[in-house]
């Protein structure tokens, strides 16, 4: 049996990302990237959303994989060396692995010590093939340790975390994506634009768990820079933007705030936001130009029944 390797390849510095969330309460509205979601709460609030009814895009990407996974394999497969960004549990590749012929299986994530558990347990049910866990913070810059090996490589960025980079972002992280697939290929998958009525549920359940998620960045916060931000004093606030065709998440103070830290404060107005996250739904074809300008040949495109979401693979 073969044994799982972990390489830290980059790690968080805690002083660039205090400066980081100083410069974002300083700005006008004030601004946090969603990365700040994830610490350990935050990633166990997202596991329990993709489990909540509302929260369509985990389960129909599923489908998606379920039912055309022949077809997605012919397009794909063979594919020696899966790289999967953003592996957290690894469960999505896992399914991959088997079809598409996997010998050498890749996962990036920032947190690393949470990838070695899912491979060590991934390395039980699949004994024969090389697992590779790699720390990094692949948003900031996609460049990937020569220990990813040579030959072709399938990328895989499932989940539609592609939505969470406004589209400028987004074409320049795609442009990377293709340089470290080269002569490979991209499977990625992509939400798209649908009625109101599904999308803002999605993002505001009636089980409270997306609100949580959003106001546990301020208990984050709080560890990060010694702020003191009470709950109490601030809402969870979700809603689809359609000009943008965007998810906007914010949390807006339910009263006139002044949050302090060591070295500095804040006031916040009532009914004043912090903008946490968009969350972009694309059109089919809009993303196929998307993928084309990023470099990417031939893109085609599987969806569900609905047309709620789609699975893109691509040439490098
Ligand atoms: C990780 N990302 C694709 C999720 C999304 O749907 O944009 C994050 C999320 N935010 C609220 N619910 C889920």
């Amino acid at each position: 049996m073969n044994t799982p390797r972990l390489i830290q390849v980059s790690h968080e510095d805690p002083a660039a990302l205090r400066a980081e969330v100083l410069a974002g309460l300083a700005a006008e509205p004030a601004v946090l990237a969603p990365k700040f979601f994830y610490d350990g709460l935050g990633a166990r609030l997202f596991s329990a959303i993709t489990a909540l009814p509302e929260y369509y895009p985990t389960r129909t990407e599923a489908a998606i994989f379920r039912d055309h996974l022949d077809a997605i394999a012919a397009a794909v497969g063979p594919a020696p060396t899966l790289v999967d960004l953003g592996a957290g549990n690894c469960e999505k590749a896992a399914r991959l692995l088997e079809p598409l012929a996997v010998q050498r299986y890749v996962a990036v994530d920032i947190a690393a010590e949470y990838l070695l558990s899912a491979l060590d347990r991934l390395q039980y049910e699949h004994p024969n093939r090389e697992l590779l866990g790699i720390g990094l913070d692949f948003s900031r810059q996609l460049v990937l340790p020569d220990e990813v090996g040579p030959g072709p490589r399938l990328l895989f960025y499932p989940g539609s975390s592609i939505g969470n980079f406004d589209p400028g972002a987004a074409l320049d992280f795609l442009r990377q994506v293709r340089a470290a697939c080269a002569g490979g290929r991209l499977l990625i998958g992509v939400d798209l634009v649908k009625g109101v009525e599904v999308l803002e549920p999605a993002y505001d359940d009636a089980l409270g768990v997306t609100a949580a998620f959003n106001r546990n960045l301020l208990l984050h916060l709080n560890r990060l820079i010694g702020a003191d931000f009470a709950l109490a004093d601030w809402r969870h606030v979700a809603f689809y933007a359609g000009a943008a065709s965007r998810i906007e998440m914010h949390l807006e103070a339910v009263r006139e705030v002044t949050v302090r830290w060591p070295g500095g404060e804040r006031r916040f107005a009532r009914g004043e936001r912090i903008h946490t996250e968009n969350s972009y739904k694309w059109r089919l074809d809009d993303f196929a130009d998307l993928l084309r300008a990023a470099g990417f040949k031939q893109p085609r495109a599987w969806r569900d029944a609905r047309d709620w979401f789609a699975v893109f693979a691509a040439d490098a």
